[in-house]
């Protein structure tokens, strides 16, 4: 046992099921709410109570799932369920596995892979009340409204709890119990290791019922007790996509109410959405409608919406985010995003810095204090400190078969229009005309032209747009000032 597996023996969580009620190529355990596969959040449960193993057993799309689990969590163990169907035939082949690596004493928990709402908080209580009370088994029980279809509870007259009736198989009597079988549970794992070699296939559903293991612990003098806990929610499973939207709605509300008890401010709770991943610091405060998925963090005071969207985006310290789509990205402390504007992977924004309305931005890093305030696309770029990029300016970074680097100094100033045609190079201090096509490198300091001469061929409106509203103005504009309006051979002017 390593240190800080210090919890129960196992916890088995079972994952073998089809989920056929989702309709959908996706095995239902591999569909997410707050940013996490419902297996994910069945993991992140049962290693918050620090198992000395963890084993999840697979069957339906075997191998998606078991590279998904390997993925998020390379030390559960992955048990292959053989055709023999059932909760307790389930537990069996992972006992099984879990064994050969070394006999299991002690606690050995069991939950669903479908069941994302579930807390550590709640298994920790389970286990806590299974081992204080010396059970041989403990079942997390919940009472419902509408209970069909799950295993109701039984229990004697004075309380004990004495066995599990799956509905299937129940009387009309049994049937009216409102008291369920959450499917998790507690066992002592000598007692569910014998218990399972007893249990058979002989009910309804030809299954080996996992509940069957109650009465077998009880016959054999085992003490046998229910955790009931208030929380719904928490035993709820995902069974087809409107229990999935339900359940990713419940999540959310908790998520973020435990972010505003933690000092976020959130002003409208129903369009914000928080994946479980996300970490806020106190007095972040978030703008209705948005979204905040994957390892995205925001420091102290900044302020991200309205409507905004980011994935993996660092928000740093006082920064403004606002009607921003970004992911991949990093904004610095005190700077301002948006509105409008598209972050793509690999940007990153010094401190005070601004990329400002109708920007895109990809793998390019900004310096502290510059801005690209107005439309414009800055990809595979650096920009220096201090430089302010002009409305309008575009990285063409692409010559249609590889993307190519452009580098700006600090204490850049360009003008509008400025096209940097990559690979190029910019100076520190440099300046560009507007409208300049910057195609070779600029030294630091340099001014930046690459003006086509302007003509202006004087009186060309009124020779060619006889009767309309332009030339008709043009005509009276020319008759206030006495510049020429109605040549028939218009003057030509070029700048000099
Ligand atoms: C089971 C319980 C029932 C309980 C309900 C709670 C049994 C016999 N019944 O019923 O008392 O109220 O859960 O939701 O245990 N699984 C496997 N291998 C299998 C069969 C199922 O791994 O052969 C897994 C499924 O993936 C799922 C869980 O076990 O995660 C429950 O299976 P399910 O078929 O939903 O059981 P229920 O019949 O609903
Ligand atoms: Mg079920």
């Amino acid at each position: 046992m390593s240190p800080e597996n210090t919890g129960p023996a196992a916890v088995i969580v079972l994952a073998a099921g089809a989920g056929t009620r989702m309709k959908s190529r996706t095995p239902k355990i591999l569909h997410e709410i707050g940013g996490r596969s419902l297996v994910g959040h069945a993991l992140h449960a049962a290693r918050t109570i620090r198992p000395q193993e963890l084993a999840l057993v697979v069957r339906h799309e075997r191998d998606l799932v078991a590279a998904h689990i390997a993925a998020l969590d390379p030390d559960a163990l992955i048990v292959d369920q053989d055709e023999v169907p059932g909760t307790g035939r389930a537990v069996e082949a992972a006992l099984a596995a879990l064994d050969a690596r070394g006999p299991l004493t002690g606690t050995v928990v069991v939950t669903y892979g479908d069941v994302p709402l579930l807390t550590g908080e709640l298994l920790a209580e389970l286990v806590a009340t299974h081992e204080a009370d010396g059970n041989a088994v403990t079942v997390l029980t919940a009472v419902l409204d509408d209970a069909a279809g799950y295993g109701r509870i039984l229990r004697a007259a004075d309380g004990t709890v004495t066995g599990i009736r799956e509905h299937k198989d129940a009387t009309d009597a049994e049937r009216g119990i409102r008291e369920i079988n959450s499917g998790i549970y507690a066992f002592d794992a000598a007692v569910l290791r014998d218990s399972l070699v007893h249990v058979t296939t002989d009910n309804a559903q030809g299954e080996k019922y996992l509940t069957d293991v109650l009465g077998l612990a009880r016959a054999v003098g085992g003490r046998v007790a229910a955790v009931l806990t208030a929380d719904r929610w928490q035993v709820e499973g995902a069974n087809d996509r409107v229990q999935l939207s339900a359940l990713g709605a419940e999540h959310n509300r908790r998520t973020v109410e435990a972010w505003m008890r933690a000092g976020v401010t959130v002003v409208d709770p129903a369009t914000t959405w928080i994946d479980s991943t996300v970490t806020l610091d106190e007095d972040v405060r978030l703008l209705p409608n948005t979204q905040l998925h994957g390892a995205t963090t925001v420091a102290r005071d900044a302020v991200v919406g309205p409507d905004t969207t980011l994935t993996d985006v660092h928000v740093g310290e006082g920064a403004k985010v606002i009607r921003t789509h970004g992911s991949g990205s990093t904004i610095g402390a005190n700077s301002s995003v948006g509105p409008f504007t598209y972050l793509r992977p690999g940007t990153v924004l010094g401190d005070t810095g601004k990329i400002g309305a109708f920007y895109e931005t990809k793998n390019v890093t900004i310096g502290r204090g510059s801005k690209l305030s107005h439309l414009g696309y800055a990809g595979d770029a650096e920009i220096g400190e201090d430089t302010n990029i002009g409305c309008g300016n575009i990285t063409a970074n692409y010559d249609g078969e590889k993307k190519h680097r452009t580098v700006i100094g600090s204490g850049v100033r360009t003008g509008s229009n400025t096209v940097f045609v990559a690979p190029v190079q910019v100076g520190d201090g440099a300046y560009s005309g507007a409208g300049a096509v910057i195609r070779r490198d600029v030294p630091a300091g340099a001014l930046a032209l690459s003006l086509a001469k302007q003509r202006n061929a004087e009186g060309w409106v009124v020779a060619n747009r006889p009767g309309t509203l332009s030339a008709a103005l043009a005509e009276s504009a020319g008759s206030r000032d006495g510049t020429p309006s109605s040549s028939s051979t218009p003057a030509s002017t070029e700048e000099g």
